[in-house]
Order: structure tokens, then C-alpha cells, then sequence
């Protein structure tokens, strides 16, 4: 991949406004989670591609910090196995001779002053041989209870400078999740503001780095046809789908069982998928005024009470069942997972948003685990025509005028609208228009990581949840996580690995006229 200039034929038009690399300030990027699954899986393939892209600036280092008696050496092994697997096919050995000098290792423990002492000193040495000039990013790739020790350490030891401060400057990257309920992540809010400023704390939720997911405002905002019929005189409904065929991979079970599809997928991703579609145009691209819009749209959501979320939330749990000619087992079988677990690994809701734009526009939003493919959609379902002077070719159910926004995997937008079918009846049947990413820009769209890690480096926090965005979103969900845990709750409902989730959710979207897509 190389790094595309403005006037560069083969340039991403949606890139051309934003940030320039050019202004990617020296820094040492510090991984807290150095050896686990996220820094080997993403943060690392991620810096390894800016690198090569040149996309970096030339002063930079990467420092890990673990507990491992690693050397440089042994930590620089042990990434370029696994950048080396994700990396054949191209000339890997020249362009790792050129990272790995970049690479550095402390050892310490998160909850030793000393620790963190010799990596304020071993960063100060990084400054002079990296030339990183005394700017840190620092990313808590970590279990959730250790975000606000490891920043409470960092202060302590003189790591963070006054947020105010432009330069040199400390940022912190916190993982998700953000707290399990509107209590916790309040608390760790204030936790973390006791040291850091609102400026130097960068929330990620990965599908914010998407590309497709920074189209939804582009193709809202960036053209002229679509935002006059954006509203409930026009729309009849949106679903929204994460669907996923994975199950519990990687030995996820026991994080996943303390979690549930909720927390995992609807409290952050979903939300944002949501807020992006209904949002109001900000004034401009700015970071307050797109996250200021955002958190308006939280705000609106509904605090149910228990029997509301029994009418508008359904939850399900995955038995056993076959994947692609494959016999899969089912939740409660899986390793780390209690055996009379109660969690969720679907969930499907309906909301409505009581706003002038979209009262009574119901919005649907499903996501799971082993579902039969994995596949993130947003389908906006327009109204039908007044009158019906044709013979339609197609079921009923779905409304004749759909625009499909494809997040992953086959990114893209389709158009479905009505055609006469060729011949001298009066028959229509629905066709599509369909942009492509792969097809329209000729190249691939980089990776989420690498967007939001070279955000973060360039001071721009659009693509970050603020506070105000996270409190608000579990402001939504807690009270379901509440109305789930009383004891005359109705247990999740079941659904076979493979299928497309539970019968028990076709009413909500049935309710409405709608259908769950078959995607
Ligand atoms: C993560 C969730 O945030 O997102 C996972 O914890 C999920 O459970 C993943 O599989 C999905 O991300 P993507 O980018 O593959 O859609």
C-alpha cells in the first residue's frame, strides 16, 4: 500500500478532506496489553501498515509494557511472528528490518510506582534515540478494571502533561468496554478526568473508523438528494443488522458470558451506527459539532420501564446447530461459559426516536452471534407510492424503495427501486444501483485501527465517544440490563446456531409492517 497524495489518481475522494499524515506529530505510542490478543490481532498489523505506508513520521517508537522479562529483541520476535504470518505474499523481511528498529519493551507490573518510573525514564531515553520528542500516546489494550489504575499510575509518575498543553502532548486510548451500566462508566469517567482532560482521553469504538460507517455522513451531508427525504414524511423504517457468524473464538467465552450481545455490540457500535443515521446536521465537520449532533440523539432514546423492555427488547441465547455443513455448539457448551448462564448473545429492539424528524418512524436494530453469515447492513425502507398502478413482481413486506447502506463485508450502497419488466403487461420488479467501494476507489480501505490510531496521534477526537455520548448511550441500556436481572424476568429466548435468531422477534418488526431482512 502506498501513501496517496491529493492529486494522486487513485485517491480516495472521501480522504480528501480529512487530517493530512503530514501533520502526524513525532510520538512514542506505549501498548498497556502489549502481549494480547488486540495488540497482536490489531494495534500492531495496524502501526506495522502505517509504517510501511509512510503514513507515520519519521520519529516514532512503539513501547510495549508487560510483565515478560522481554528484551527489545525478544519483544520484537515475538510481534514479527505474527506480522510476518499476516504479511507473506509481499517483500515482509526488508520492510520489517525498517519497523522493528522502532520497537521497544519495558518490563513492569500495572500496579508498580517503580514500574512505571523506569518507563518514564525509558521514554525520555526514547526521546532522544527515537526523536519523539517527548509526545505519548498511551493505549490501555487491557481488561476494563485496569484503565483507571494504570492512568491513576501515570499521573503519579509524571507522565501526563497539563491537557491544555499542545506540546508536547499525552493522549490516553481507552478501550471499550466503557464501564458495564451507566454507574460504572460514571465512575470511570471521573476516575480518569481526575487526571486526564477531557482532550487527552480518546473512547474508541472501532466501527467509527470504518470507512463505511464515515460514509453515512457523507452520503447524507455530501450530496443534495437524500437529506430532503431523510426524515418521517418519507422513510417508513430503518433496520439495523450486525449479524455475526462467529461464536465464542479465541477463548472469549468467559469475557463474553460476563457481557452479553448488549453490552458487547449494542451499547457502542449499534448506538453509533444509530446516531449516524438519525442525527441532525452538525454545523460542521468539527468534533463537538458531530459528536454535540450524536448525543442529541441519545438523549431522545427512551428510558423504559421493566414492561416496556419486555414489549420492544427480545434476547436469545444460541443452541446448538450447524454453520456452513458444520456442527457447532451451542452458548452454554462453550469454554468459559456457566452452564445455566442467562446471557444474551442476540438481541433485537425496536425504538422509536420522539423527534420532529422521526416520531413515529420505528427503528429496528438486530445483532448475534452465529448467525448464519456475518454481514452489517443499514437498511433505510421508504414509503410506498400513494397509488399502486402496477403489477408488482415481488412479495409483499418490504417496502419498494430501499437504500442500503453495506458496512462490512461487502461495503457499498445499493439503491433498490421499481422497473417495468420488458413485455406488454404492466409488471414491475424491483432492481438495484449499487456503488462498490472495491470497484469505485481501486483500493482497499484501511484498516479501522489505522484511521483512529493515526487520529489520535493528530490530536482529532471526531471518531471518539465523549463523555457526555457514553453516559447518554448507557443511559438507554441500563434499563434493560435492570429489567433483565429482576427475577420474574422472562428468561432468553433460544435460537438454533445458524438460523437467523429467534421467531419471538418477527413482532417487533411485524408490529410495523416490517420484515427482518434475509441478508
Ligand atoms: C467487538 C466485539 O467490539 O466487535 C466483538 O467485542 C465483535 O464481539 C466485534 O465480534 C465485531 O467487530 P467487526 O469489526 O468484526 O464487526
Amino acid at each position: 500500500m502506498s501513501a496517496s497524495s491529493p492529486d494522486d489518481g487513485n485517491a480516495n475522494p472521501l480522504r480528501e478532506h480529512l487530517p493530512q499524515t503530514s501533520a502526524v506529530d513525532p510520538c512514542a505510542i506505549v501498548l498497556f496489553g502489549s502481549t494480547g490478543d488486540l495488540t497482536h490481532r490489531k494495534l500492531a498489523p495496524a502501526l506495522f501498515e502505517l509504517a510501511l505506508s509512510g503514513e507515520l513520521p519519521a520519529g516514532f517508537a512503539v513501547v510495549g509494557f508487560g510483565r515478560r522479562p522481554w528484551s527489545d529483541d525478544e519483544f520484537r520476535e515475538n510481534l514479527r511472528e505474527t506480522l510476518a504470518k499476516e504479511n507473506d505474499g509481499r517483500d515482509f523481511e526488508t520492510a520489517w528490518q525498517r519497523f522493528a528498529p522502532h520497537l521497544v519493551f519495558v518490563e513492569g507490573n500495572l500496579d508498580d510506582p517503580a514500574s512505571f518510573a523506569r518507563l518514564r525514564d525509558r521514554l525520555e531515553e526514547v526521546d532522544r534515540s527515537h526523536e519523539t520528542r517527548g509526545n505519548r500516546l498511551f493505549y490501555l489494550a487491557v481488561a476494563p478494571e485496569f484503565f483507571a489504575p494504570i492512568v491513576a499510575q501515570l499521573g503519579d509518575a509524571g507522565l501526563i502533561y497539563p491537557g491544555y498543553q499542545d506540546a508536547p502532548w499525552s493522549r490516553v486510548v481507552v478501550e471499550k468496554p466503557f464501564g458495564h451500566d451507566l454507574q460504572s462508566a460514571r465512575q470511570l469517567n471521573r476516575e480518569l478526568q481526575s487526571v486526564l482532560d477531557e482532550r487527552q482521553i480518546y473512547r474508541i469504538d472501532h466501527y467509527l473508523g470504518k470507512e463505511t460507517v464515515q460514509n453515512i455522513l457523507a452520503l447524507r451531508f455530501g450530496n443534495a438528494i437524500f437529506e430532503p427525504i431523510w426524515n418521517r414524511r418519507h422513510i417508513a423504517s430503518v433496520q439495523i443488522t450486525v449479524a455475526e457468524r462467529e461464536g465464542m473464538a479465541g477463548g472469549r467465552g468467559a469475557f463474553y458470558d460476563g457481557a452479553g450481545a448488549i453490552r458487547d455490540m449494542v451499547q457502542n457500535h449499534m448506538m453509533q451506527l444509530l446516531c449516524l443515521v438519525a442525527m441532525e446536521p452538525p454545523v460542521d465537520l468539527s468534533a463537538d459539532s458531530v459528536r454535540t449532533e450524536k448525543v442529541k440523539i441519545l438523549q431522545t432514546l427512551p428510558r423504559w420501564t421493566p414492561e416496556q423492555v419486555d414489549q420492544h427488547v427480545v434476547r436469545a441465547q444460541y443452541a446448538a446447530g450447524s454453520l456452513q455443513g458444520e456442527d457447532v455448539v451451542g452458548f452454554l457448551q462453550e469454554k468459559g461459559v456457566a452452564p445455566d448462564s442467562t446471557t444474551e448473545t442476540y438481541v433485537a429492539l425496536r425504538v422509536m426516536l420522539n423527534t420532529w424528524r422521526w416520531a413515529g418512524v420505528p427503528f429496528v436494530l438486530r445483532t448475534g452471534k452465529r448467525l448464519p453469515k456475518r454481514a452489517t447492513e443499514i437498511a433505510i425502507e421508504f414509503r410506498n407510492p400513494p397509488t399502486n398502478f402496477f403489477e408488482a413482481d415481488t412479495e409483499g413486506g418490504s417496502s419498494v424503495n430501499q437504500l442500503i447502506l453495506n458496512i462490512q463485508p461487502k461495503e457499498g450502497t445499493s439503491l433498490a427501486f421499481q422497473a417495468k419488466i420488458p413485455g406488454s403487461r404492466r409488471r414491475l420488479r424491483s432492481v438495484r444501483m449499487d456503488f462498490r467501494y472495491g470497484t469505485a476507489f481501486a483500493q482497499p480501505a484501511p484498516e479501522a485501527y489505522q484511521r483512529l490510531l493515526l487520529d489520535v496521534m493528530l490530536g482529532d477526537p471526531t471518531l471518539f465517544t465523549r463523555t457526555d455520548e457514553v453516559e447518554a448511550a448507557w443511559q438507554f441500556i441500563t434499563p434493560i440490563l435492570d429489567a433483565w436481572d429482576r427475577p420474574d424476568a422472562p428468561p432468553p429466548h433460544s435460537y438454533e446456531a445458524g438460523s437467523w435468531g429467534p421467531d419471538a422477534a418477527d413482532p417487533l418488526a411485524a408490529d410495523h409492517g416490517i420484515r427482518w431482512r434475509r441478508l
